[in-house]
């Protein structure tokens, strides 16, 4: 269970889930709008807005050889067209300090947020207002070596959805995604390649997608596909022309077909992650065949992991999942690396419980407790391969 040499280990995080007091993002007015849906705020995070030097330390310590964060747009840009050099500086110095710790950094431009002021994706000064960031979050990116455009672009898509119907529409069927979100995202998508291309040429772009494996019972496998279809393969295909595409895998979806609509059908005894999510590690492997039979791209895993108490189980969920990684790979599929999620326990967007962290972080002190999880995979790291055990 060796993995090609150069293969790339990191940890990865987002900005508004660990920095703290991002007051600027529309995350941010949504929890603390009155009667939000989200059950507590975010608050301050990690402080990783003041320790992420402790973060990347603790990373590089247990052996990682990367680290994937984000840079907050609301930050860059408080205020249409107003962009703080501060805030540049601020995120410069992290990338810088990742190098010298042998880190190499992967920075995402866009997780979630979105600045206040934007409000939406649907508005029609939202792509060019995207392709203005990228110049210049260009500015500070020597050195880098892989950039995220856009991360989840097909649950983005989908958030207004929710945001307006509410959490309940989930339960009537898959939410379909709003169709000028996803054409907004695509359409920036390729402007902040047409500008990263063009500033920064040595840079490896691409996107992550949330890559789903749909288990669908027999009266569901064609609304299943077809669902997929809008739901994830528009943007895998939207990746043509990128250098790598981004995999983020975790669970699987079982389908069934209610008054002809695609609905989840969750095994009640099936064993369940801090996330509600059934503990299903074959669904990295199975995510990344898909993506690689459909897009021939390189493949970096930028997400991966489990919400759990119990560290022994994030050990063992992610060894199957990277056995089933090694194995899609030994059939062909061309993956460069794997970034687990998440470096810290953060905040998973609307509540604290679910912990998917290597590190355990203090609410109150925000004290880091590495957890047994980060030196097992920092030995993988160091080893490139899997312990046989
Ligand atoms: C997101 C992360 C999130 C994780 C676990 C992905 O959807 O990119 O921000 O915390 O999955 O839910």
């Amino acid at each position: 269970m060796t993995f090609p040499d150069g293969f790339i280990w990191g940890a990865a995080t987002s900005a508004h889930q660990t920095e703290g007091n991002n007051v600027g993002s529309d995350w941010w007015h949504l929890e603390h709008r009155p009667g939000s849906f989200l059950s507590e705020p975010s608050g301050d995070a990690c402080d990783s807005y003041h320790r992420w030097r402790d973060d990347m330390r603790l990373a590089a310590g247990a052996g990682l050889r990367a680290y994937r964060f984000s840079v907050e747009w609301a930050r860059i840009e408080p205020a249409p067209g107003a962009y703080s050099a501060a805030e540049l500086a601020h995120y410069r110095r992290m990338i810088e300090f990742a190098l010298e710790l042998g880190l190499a950094p992967m920075v995402t431009l866009h997780h979630f947020t979105l600045p206040a002021w934007l409000r939406t994706w649907r508005t029609p000064e939202a792509v060019p207002a995207f392709a203005r960031y990228c110049e210049r979050v260009a500015a500070i990116l020597d050195g880098v070596g892989h950039a995220c455009l856009i991360n989840e672009p097909n649950m983005v898509a989908i958030m207004p959805v929710i945001a307006e119907r509410g959490l309940e529409t989930l339960k009537d069927g898959l939410p379909v995604p709003d169709p000028a979100a996803v054409e907004a995202l695509i359409a920036a998508h390729d402007a902040g390649r047409d500008v990263l291309r063009r500033l920064r040429p040595r840079i490896a772009l691409g996107w992550s997608i949330a890559s789903q494996t749909y288990h669908p019972d027999d009266t569901a496998a064609d609304l299943a596909a077809r669902y997929q279809a809008v739901a994830e393969d528009v943007f895998v295909d939207a990746a043509r022309g990128d250098d790598w595409i981004g995999v983020q895998a975790y669970t699987r979806q079982k389908i069934t077909a209610k008054d002809g609509r695609p609905v989840y059908a969750a095994d009640p005894d099936a064993p369940r992650t801090l996330t509600g999510w059934e503990v299903y590690p074959a669904a990295l492997g199975e995510c990344v065949r898909r993506t690689w039979q459909r897009s021939r791209l390189p493949i970096l895993v930028t997400e991966n992991g489990i919400a759990t108490g119990d560290d022994a189980q994030r050990v063992a969920y992610t060894a199957a999942a990277l056995t089933g990684l090694a194995a899609a790979m030994a059939d062909g599929a061309d993956v460069r690396g794997y970034y687990h999620w998440s470096l810290l326990d953060n905040y998973e967007w609307g509540s604290y419980t679910p912990t998917f962290g290597l590190v355990a972080v203090d609410r109150t002190t925000f004290r880091r407790t590495p957890k047994p999880s980060l030196a097992w995979l920092g030995r993988v790291a160091r080893d490139n391969r899997l312990p046989k055990d």
